[in-house]
């Protein structure tokens, strides 16, 4: 089966294609991983980043209109949706005018992926979470391309993309193994997700403020380093040493599975606000204080998965969403769960850490292979969809 995955639920527009076999989605428990073949046929990002960097973060309104301007492009250039479109080369009517045209010249920034023009059996959307304008660009052009082809469409928990990005890794599919504990941070969620089967999940907790990837973009903004702030802070952080400033780790120690981030971006604040302007220009200070800062979020999302391990004696983690694009996150994550007999430590591959549509394509395939399927003509955006 191939799916056509698409995503627009934030600052990347992404479309792919994915050859999806179903004995790949029928792992037995006593079988040892799935045999099937899983292969991304075509995959494109065109990424806001550049754009939003200028604003310090997301703008919505912006977010959709350059969806509006990506989509059709990266479609026909996917799967051919009409002669008469425009290519992308050619440029958008709709990118946008002044200081945001010039960024926007510059997207998408991945122009690799040739034209293929590929036949496809079913179509993926993100139908939610997300920001709901954005969401609707992608969600209307796969009703469109529903209503059109006549193929079967299926809307996509976002967060069921980020959990299925492991899967699209060859080596992590024949260590696949229910129960799978995932920890999925991201620049809106960071939860603990048992999952017993595909598409068979328990949230074991969940972020009660802000996201680990929120905390990572909100210090960064306050120490002036830039969007988004997760890959400013790791680089910033090289060399730092992390135990330089004293941070709290929120609820590190409680018994549930919840996190809180809030508080250590207000105690960040504050040691920022005490540096004086001179010391906030000191390299070696502001390695210091992004080092201390990834350490906090990290010791925070490995103690609580460890005890999450402890609990519920996983087959295996997966670490997935923005925030596991951190070296050192996985790094110490993988050491930690070494210590827990038995347990291995999966990730997605370079490049699918953050929003793309394969995991959107791969978390459909795996409904569509259910049998689930939706009616185009009553599918809306579901900006604040729970797992
Ligand atoms: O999954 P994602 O692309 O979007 C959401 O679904 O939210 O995650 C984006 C988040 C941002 O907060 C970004 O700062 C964070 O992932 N991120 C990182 C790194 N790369 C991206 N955080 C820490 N270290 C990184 N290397
Ligand atoms: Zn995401």
């Amino acid at each position: 089966m191939r799916v056509l995955g698409i995503e627009t639920s934030c600052d990347e527009t992404s479309v792919a294609v994915l050859d999806v076999q179903s004995a790949a989605c029928n792992v037995q428990r006593a079988e040892r991983g799935a045999r099937g073949r899983v292969k991304i046929l075509h995959h494109e990002i065109a990424s806001q980043i550049g754009v939003h960097a200028l604003y310090g973060g997301v703008v919505p309104e912006v977010a959709a209109r350059l969806h509006v301007a990506e989509t059709i492009a990266l479609l026909d250039r996917a799967i051919g949706i009409t002669d008469t479109v425009a290519s992308r080369d050619a440029g958008s009517p709709f990118v946008l005018r002044d200081k945001r045209r010039r960024a926007g010249e510059r997207l998408p920034t991945s122009r690799t992926a040739r034209p293929h023009r590929l036949p496809f059996d079913a179509i993926a959307v993100t139908q939610g979470p997300g920001l709901a304008t954005a969401l609707r660009v992608g969600i209307e052009a796969g009703r469109a391309i529903a209503f059109v082809t006549d193929k079967p469409i299926i809307g996509v928990n976002h967060l069921e993309g980020h959990l299925a990005s492991a899967w699209l890794v060859p080596a992590n599919r024949t260590r696949w193994r229910f129960p799978i504990l995932s920890l999925l941070v991201s620049g809106g969620h960071s939860e603990l997700v048992l999952m017993h089967d595909f598409c068979t999940y328990r949230v074991l907790g969940r972020t009660r403020d802000d996201a680990a990837g929120e905390a990572f973009d909100k210090t960064a903004k306050l120490m002036g380093l830039g969007y988004p702030g997760g890959p400013a802070i790791a680089k910033a952080a090289e060399g730092g040493d992390p135990s330089a400033f004293t941070l709290p780790r929120p609820m590190m120690h409680g018994k549930n599975f919840d996190f809180s981030f809030s508080g250590l971006k207000t105690a960040v604040r504050r040691e920022w606000e005490s540096l004086s302007a001179s010391a906030r220009k000191k390299p070696k200070i502001v390695s210091d204080l992004a080092a201390s800062v990834q350490q906090a979020i990290i010791d925070v999302l490995v103690a609580k998965t460890i005890r999450a391990v402890q609990q519920y004696h996983p087959a295996a983690v997966t670490v997935v969403g923005g925030v596991s694009a951190n070296r050192a996150l996985y790094a110490q994550l993988k050491r930690a769960i070494q210590s827990q007999k038995g347990t291995i430590v999966m990730a997605p591959a370079k490049g699918l850490h953050t929003d793309n549509a394969a995991m959107i394509a791969a978390a459909g395939a795996w409904r569509i292979l259910k049998g689930a399927r939706h009616d185009w003509r009553k599918m809306d955006a579901k900006p604040e969809w729970d797992l």
